[in-house]
């Protein structure tokens, strides 16, 4: 017996485990319901369960009833102090009353089960009519969320910001693999299946942030594809809504350069704008499409949106908590961090190793991303905070300007001022010279400047496609102007 004790003990603690994972104090617990979606779900779960349970304690009961009045038992002898070794029992054969009865009763209970089932199936496709639900795409990625809010042209990532006491509409679909939309205090299991769009819809009763998972095996990643419902009052709500669409206190920091250099070929960081709903959507598939296609060369493919990056409470889909320490470890060396990332092995600042980047450079970029902070935001709460002045920068020629713009609009950081030295494209010694008779009809002046503005029309030999950032279509025609002037310069 003392020899079992230590199985008994390991049986036991192993039994313990599964019982604290159903606590409903665990975030991720199916048992503290924070909706009526997720309610509904629990309410078939224990109708199951008691079912369940009762079978269970009717059949062992049984069990173990006839095991204790029908075992095989030795009679004594009348008379004598022998015993003789029991009789076995009558042995039968079939029982049509019998047999009828224990098929009827699993029928009575499947119908039992059945019906609730399928019709709570279908209500969780659809909100309940005019309800006037809040619309949400989410989009499974490997290995992260995109979310999407058509009606008001908002795109984000990883957290997913829903009004309190209002249904949301969730649009499910993937790029890639199936994943699963899991929010389990919320609602869910609900696949993203690419090319197949499902619909399911969720409510919270109370402010908060609800923990949710990908919950379908999508690769190597699948257990770091988290991502989190933050409910808020309708009042707070909206107030994000609008902060999504309000720029960021403007900053071009050295580490705006950066980011536009090394980041912004995956990651959109101004969707704030007008009309940058759609433009989203379309670069998104662009840059998948682009990696699928050429796995081996494509340096872009489809990354979060990293718009005011610098409310968000996690870092690379919930691997960890969004601070500065975390995000600098993350832009330094990604896989070492999450591995699966495919930061790593497309962005040409890694080329599979770990950021070819000065530690300040490093540290340039992660500030930059923390202040990416809606203008105004978190002011109403905290009280109103002083607006800082911005600082009126002064050129006296139009190249000084150029100059300022090369570096802080990030161009400095894939082309070098020098014939040997070539960072990401072409460098831009001798840039007057090369541009002359490139394209018939155009002038040196024209051509620099389409190359600006239509980078892809205007590739030179040897250079892929698509690196370059499109996005100084948003510089002003004295900025444009000023850059040209800058370049036509460089000797
Ligand atoms: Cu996505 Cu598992």
């Amino acid at each position: 017996m003392i020899s079992k004790l230590p199985k008994y003990l390991a049986v036991f603690s192993l039994m313990w485990l599964f019982v604290i994972s159903c606590s409903p104090q665990h975030q991720q617990s199916t048992f503290a319901n924070a909706g009526p979606v997720a309610q509904q779900q629990s309410n078939l779960y224990y109708l199951m369960f008691w079912i369940a349970a009762l079978i269970f304690i009717l059949v062992q009961g049984a069990l173990i009833f006839a095991l204790l009045n029908f075992r095989r038992r030795e009679k004594p002898i009348p008379g004598s102090d022998f015993t003789v070794p029991d009789i076995p029992p009558k042995q039968v054969h079939g029982n049509t009353k019998l047999e009828i009865i224990w098929t009827i009763i699993p029928a009575l209970i499947l119908i039992v089960i059945a019906v609730p089932t399928v019709r709570i199936i279908y209500e969780t496709y659809e909100p309940p009519e005019n309800s006037d639900p809040l619309e949400v795409v989410a989009m499974g990625h490997q290995w992260w969320w995109e979310f999407r809010y058509p009606d008001e042209g908002i795109v984000t990532a990883n957290e997913l910001y829903v009004p309190t006491d209002r249904p949301v509409r969730v649009t499910l679909q993937s790029q890639d693999v199936i994943h699963s939309f899991w929010v389990p205090q919320i609602a869910g299991k609900k696949d993203t299946v690419p090319g197949n769009t499902n619909t399911m819809w969720l409510q919270v009763d109370e402010p908060g942030n609800y923990s949710g998972q990908c919950a379908e095996f999508c690769g190597v990643a699948h257990a770091r594809m988290r991502f989190r419902v933050i409910a808020e009052e309708e009042a707070d709500f909206n107030n994000w809504l609008e902060s999504m669409k309000t720029p960021p206190k403007m900053d071009t920091s050295e580490g705006y350069g950066l980011f536009l250099a090394h980041c912004s070929m995956c990651h959109s960081i101004d969707s704030y704008n007008n009309g940058s709903y759609e433009k989203e959507l379309t670069m998104q598939d662009e840059r998948w499409d682009d990696w699928y296609f050429n796995q081996e060369e494509s340096v872009r493919v489809s990354a979060p949106n990293l718009t005011h990056l610098g409310i968000r409470t996690m870092l690379a889909a919930g691997q960890k908590d969004m601070t500065k320490e975390n995000l600098i470890a993350w832009i330094k060396d990604p896989s070492e961090f999450k591995r699966g990332t495919r930061m790593q092995s497309v962005a040409s600042v890694y080329k599979g190793g770990p950021a070819k980047l000065e530690d300040y450079e490093i540290e340039a970029i992660a500030d930059y991303l923390l202040a990416q902070i809606p203008e105004g935001w978190g002011v109403a709460k905290s009280g109103g905070e002083a607006e800082e002045e911005e600082e009126a920068l002064v050129w006296n020629t139009p190249e000084e300007h150029g100059e300022y713009l090369f570096v802080n609009q990030g161009c400095a950081g894939c082309h070098s001022l020098n014939e040997e030295e070539v960072i990401v494209g072409p460098s831009m010694y001798g840039l007057i010279d090369r541009s002359g008779d490139k394209v018939s009809g155009l002038s040196e002046e024209e051509y620099i400047y389409q190359s600006i503005v239509y980078p892809n029309e205007y590739i030179v030999e040897g250079y892929p496609a698509n690196v370059m950032p499109q996005i100084f279509i948003n510089l002003s025609e004295e900025e444009l102007q000023a850059l040209v002037s800058y370049l036509k310069t460089i000797k």
